[in-house]
C-alpha cells in the first residue's frame, strides 16, 4: 500500500504549508494529498477551506484576497509558528524531482473557480509531474472536465456516502480511481474496481482500526495525517 500525507503531515504541522510537506518528507511518504483554490488574482493556492479563518490569523474568502494579501497572513498560528500560504507552483517546485504521488484535490464544491482545472493541469505539466499526479474532487463535474480536456491525468472521484455500485459510476465516467472515505471501503468495492481497472484510494486514515480496514479491503493508497504511524506498510 502507498501512504500519502494528508495536507502535508497535518497531524503534526500546519496543514497545507511547506512546513507540513517538509515534515511529511521527513516522516517518509509515497506522496501527498493537498487542496487547491484560486485567489482573486487567479493564483492557484494550497488551502483546504474556502475561507482563511480556521487556519490563519485572517478572515474572509480566499477568492477575495490577492496572492499578496494572502501571503501577509500567517497559516502557522495553530502550531504557534509562522507559515505562509504556498502557491501550487511553490509546492511543485519543492516536490518536482522526488518521484512522489501528487494528489491535487480541486475544491470546486462551494465556489466554481472557472478555469482552475486548466491552470492546475498546466502547472503539473510545467513541472513535469503529470504522470505521477491524480486530480481528485468531490465535485464530479470537475472530474469530467479533467477526463475530457486532460486525458493524461489520473482522476479520483471523492465521496463519503454509501453509493450503489460506484465502480459502474466510475467506469461510465471514465475515472481512473475512486476516492471513498474509509467508512465506505470493502473488499467487494476493491474487487469490483480492480476487475474494471479502477484504483481505490481512501482517506483520512489516522487510527490503527482505520488502516486495518484499508488493509483488509486492499486499497492502493491510504491518505493520513500521521504518515509516521503507517510507514512500515509502504510497499513498491
Ligand atoms: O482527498 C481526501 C480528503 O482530503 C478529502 O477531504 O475535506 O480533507 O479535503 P478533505
Ligand atoms: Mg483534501
Amino acid at each position: 500500500m502507498k501512504i500519502l500525507g494528508h495536507r502535508g503531515a497535518a497531524g503534526t504541522a500546519p496543514e497545507n504549508t511547506l512546513i507540513s510537506f517538509d515534515k511529511g518528507l521527513e516522516l517518509g511518504v509515497d506522496g501527498f494529498e493537498f487542496d487547491v483554490q484560486l485567489s482573486r488574482d487567479r493564483e492557484v493556492v494550497v488551502i483546504h477551506d474556502e475561507r482563511v479563518d480556521r487556519t490563519s490569523d485572517g478572515t474572509g474568502w480566499v477568492k477575495d484576497y490577492s496572492l499578496k494579501e494572502l501571503k501577509s497572513l500567517n497559516f502557522g498560528v495553530g502550531f504557534k509558528t509562522y507559515a505562509p500560504i504556498p502557491t501550487l507552483e511553490e509546492l511543485l517546485e519543492m516536490l518536482q524531482d522526488k518521484s512522489l504521488i501528487i494528489n491535487v484535490e480541486i475544491k470546486t464544491g462551494l465556489i466554481e473557480y472557472p478555469g482552475i482545472v486548466a491552470q492546475v493541469a498546466g502547472l503539473l505539466e510545467k513541472y513535469n509531474v503529470t504522470k505521477q499526479s491524480i486530480i481528485s474532487s468531490f465535485e464530479h463535474r470537475t472530474i469530467v472536465e479533467v477526463i475530457k480536456d486532460f486525458p493524461d491525468l489520473k482522476t479520483g472521484l471523492l465521496y463519503e456516502c454509501g453509493l450503489i455500485s460506484p465502480w459502474l459510476y466510475a467506469q461510465d465516467m471514465g475515472a481512473s480511481h475512486l476516492h471513498p472515505h474509509y467508512a465506505f471501503i470493502s473488499p467487494e468495492l476493491v474487487r469490483e474496481c480492480n476487475l474494471r481497472g479502477i484504483g481505490v484510494n481512501t482517506w483520512t486514515v489516522n487510527e490503527e482500526w482505520e488502516i486495518e480496514r484499508a488493509i483488509v479491503s486492499g486499497t492502493d493508497i491510504a491518505i493520513t495525517n500521521y504518515p509516521e504511524r503507517f510507514s512500515h506498510l509502504r510497499s513498491e
